[in-house]
């Protein structure tokens, strides 16, 4: 692996290495155990069960994702899985607390690692108070497909901003001596037919963008395991892919394990290939890892050296993240805390798109307000799928046809932005209508001082979604506007949606799915008390056409309980490449309704005096000044290009700046951010030349350039 360039990293890295040393080296602690294990003993800690599915479950089986026996005689305890990113899913338990976390699209609007950070160590903590030692937690695959439901459990389509903040959930999760995955290993990109497609990619493009992400984020969290994915990746299933895994084990040297997806798993000659663990096996056609596994071990099949691997890397994944060493007491499980770091991180991540005529923030003088539709008055929308956190207080509506046919329905987690509005504002009188007639809503908007139209949009695992918003809420928005020229606009959605009422509103905000305090957060940015600090972590297309591939492949193929259904089909993912996201609407000139990094603050900013410096790696500094007249975040974006290459993002600063003051800001680019990568060396390739680089607010923005000539190089991965 390369080493990292971020200060942050290695700063990092030294307190891990603290907390390590109470360890001894996992290796040497692998291999010890490993030699004192009985066949039986190995075969055990390969192959995990659903607890849903199991009959008769052990007292200490939670209902929750996964479960693998331990191994009581050496103290391997019992692996306890839980999903996932946003908080500890629920699973179908009966009120079982949690606090959730916004989305991974709000995290990655955030662009701040240390939110990542505190939003993994928290819920890392939760889990441990459940009795959970993994979390299924590090979703890193790449926004390629905005109609993918599972987008808001990703974050979004910038590789270092990806993996750099996944690998710093990772790395809180696993503060607490939770193992946590990095999922999905690799191009999982779309939910519809995501058991039977197969992705379609040239691995050099796979390397310069999914892989890359992965590859970050290892090097930030070090997690434990890597989940692969559902899909196949040019030809074999990623969950049986020996070019895939070669590149994490022999090319990154990544020491842990290949834990499989649930209901991944096609056959026992997978572990040849390189996957170590099945996951949930009840999902599978059959348990391919356990008896099958010492079949196929006895007869030669399977070589025992291979089993031994598999235990071992089991092994070594369990010490490195601290699951093997006395678990300290983890405290009582406290929500309403916890929820303070949600709220902090939804606060920070909600985006501004468009504010005219300065109706936001709210005045303090607005007297008479209409909150309108989305549920506004119960809670705020939350995704679907195993990432599901149902914090208590939490209310649920019947899932849409479209939807998988599992999971709690539509979840709004409590805190409703209209008590929150309420609050923020005792001076003004806000009344409330549910949207269902937009005439009827629209007549109650027409007497007010400003209208606020709440628009929830659902994305759940398992379907994919259009991006128009659901149940007629354009026509409602349309129709309010139409009768209240001061209308704002908050969305509740998953990932990227259209908006043909944009014209007609003054303000929109784009909220995300903004967790447990998600409606405090969008009162307290709606009131201004917080700045509007958020910047777009994905493209927002105009309309399809623009999209690589207008058309989405096996649409309408939700899941449903067979879930090898349907025809398999392939998804051509050389059409964009590595261009993915916004370097694909640049090669395209395409001009879309809101580019990456895009965010409005309440306050200006001026970027001046860039200076490249090149070499081995390019560096560039620059100065951002607060010309407004209040605090405020900015997030100034650095891009780079090299010859023939579209833009990426090389990094950024997050910069809070009172009225008038400055702060310089310095940015140095990982070298293989601007590298190709050659698949036959096995090794980026940095051209010599003159590389440009633009400083902007947003992906295609130039307020500064400039350019500096880099070396050539060649870097092992
Ligand atoms: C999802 C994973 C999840 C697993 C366990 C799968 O359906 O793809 O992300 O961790 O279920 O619940």
């Amino acid at each position: 692996m390369v080493r990292l360039l971020a200060p942050t990293a290695l700063v990092l890295w030294g307190a891990a290495a603290s907390l390590a040393s109470a360890q001894t080296d996992p290796a040497a602690r692998a291999a010890s155990l490993l030699g004192q294990m009985t066949q039986d003993e190995k075969l055990t800690l390969v192959h995990g069960d659903l607890p849903l599915f199991v009959q008769n479950r052990p007292g200490d089986m939670i209902l929750a994702a996964g479960y693998i026996h331990g191994v009581p005689r050496l103290n391997i305890p019992p692996l306890k899985e839980t999903d996932a990113s946003l908080g500890v899913a629920n699973a179908g338990r009966k009120d079982d607390d949690a606090t959730a976390l916004p989305s991974g699209m709000l995290l990655a609007s955030t662009f701040d690692p240390n939110l990542a950070y505190e939003g993994g160590r928290m819920i890392g903590k939760q889990a441990r108070q459940k009795g959970f030692n993994i979390m299924l937690d590090g979703g890193v695959n790449l926004v390629r497909e905005p109609r993918n439901g599972r987008n808001f459990e990703y974050l979004g389509e910038d590789v270092l901003l990806a993996g750099t903040l996944a690998g710093q959930s990772i790395r809180g999760i696993q503060t607490n001596r939770v193992l946590s995955t990095v999922k999905h290993y690799a191009l999982n990109a779309q939910e519809s037919g995501r058991h039977i497609l197969n992705a379609v990619i040239d691995p050099a493009a796979l390397r310069e963008s999914d892989l890359l992400a992965f590859e970050i984020a290892i090097e930030h969290g070090q997690p434990g395991a890597v989940m692969c994915a559902y899909n196949k990746v040019n030809g074999p299933y990623a969950c049986a892919n020996k070019p895939l895994f070669d590149i994490v084990k022999t090319d990154w040297n990544y020491k842990g394990f290949i834990m499989s997806d649930w209901g991944a798993v096609h056959a026992t000659a997978d572990a040849l290939t390189g996957l170590d663990q099945e996951s949930g096996e009840q999902l599978d056609k059959q348990p391919y890892f356990g008896d099958a596994l010492r079949a196929a071990v006895a007869s030669g099949q399977v070589p025992q050296a291979r089993l031994d691997d598999m235990v071992r890397r089991i092994l070594y994944g369990l010490a490195s993240a601290g699951v093997l060493d006395p678990q300290t007491d983890a405290g009582a499980l406290n929500t309403a805390a916890d929820a303070a770091v949600a709220q902090r991180e939804a606060e920070a991540g909600i985006v501004l798109l468009k504010n005219e005529g300065g109706v936001l923030p709210l005045a303090a003088t607005a007297k008479r307000i209409v909150v309108i539709g989305g549920h506004a008055d119960i809670g705020v929308m939350s995704g679907g799928g195993s990432s599901q956190v149902v914090p208590i207080g939490s209310t649920s509506f019947p899932a849409p046809k479209w939807g998988p046919p599992w999971g709690p329905g539509e979840v709004f987690h409590p805190g409703a932005p209209l008590e929150a509005l309420k609050a923020h504002l005792p001076g003004a009188s806000i009344a409330f209508d549910n949207g269902a007639d937009p005439a009827r809503a629209a007549a109650l908007a027409k007497g007010a001082d400003i209208a606020i139209v709440f628009a929830a949009h659902w994305d759940t695992e398992g379907a994919d979604a259009a991006l128009t918003l659901q149940d007629n809420q354009d026509a409602l928005i349309a129709a309010v506007a139409a009768d209240n020229p001061r209308t704002v606009v908050v969305l509740e959605s998953g990932g990227p949606v259209f908006m043909p009422w944009l014209g007609q509103v003054e303000a929109v905000v784009e909220a995300w799915y903004p967790g447990s305090r998600g409606g405090e957060a969008i009162a307290r940015v709606l009131t201004g008390e917080v700045d509007a600090a958020g910047r777009l972590p994905a493209t927002f297309p105009a309309s399809l056409d623009e999209l690589p591939r207008p058309k989405l492949d096996g649409e309408g193929m939700s899941e449903t309980a067979n879930l090898d259904a349907g025809t398999p089909f392939e998804v051509n993912y050389n059409i964009e490449g590595a261009d993915v996201g916004y370097r694909w609407y640049e090669r395209k000139s395409h001009k879309p309704l809101f580019p990456f990094g895009f965010g409005l603050s309440y306050t200006q900013f001026r970027y001046e005096a860039l200076k490249v410096a090149g070499g081995r790696t390019l560096t560039a500094t620059f100065r951002v000044t607060n010309t407004g007249t209040r605090a405020g975040i900015d997030t100034p974006q650095v891009y780079a290009a090299g010859t023939g290459q579209m833009r990426r993002l090389i990094g950024w600063g997050r910069v809070e700046l009172k009225p008038g003051e400055s702060r310089d800001v310095t940015v140095t680019a990982d070298p293989r951010l601007l590298a190709s990568f050659q698949e036959i060396a096995k090794k980026w390739r940095l051209a010599a030349g003159a590389y440009r680089v633009t400083v902007g607010r947003f992906a295609g923005d130039v307020a500064l350039q400039g350019s500096a000539r880099l070396e050539a190089a060649s870097l092992q991965p």
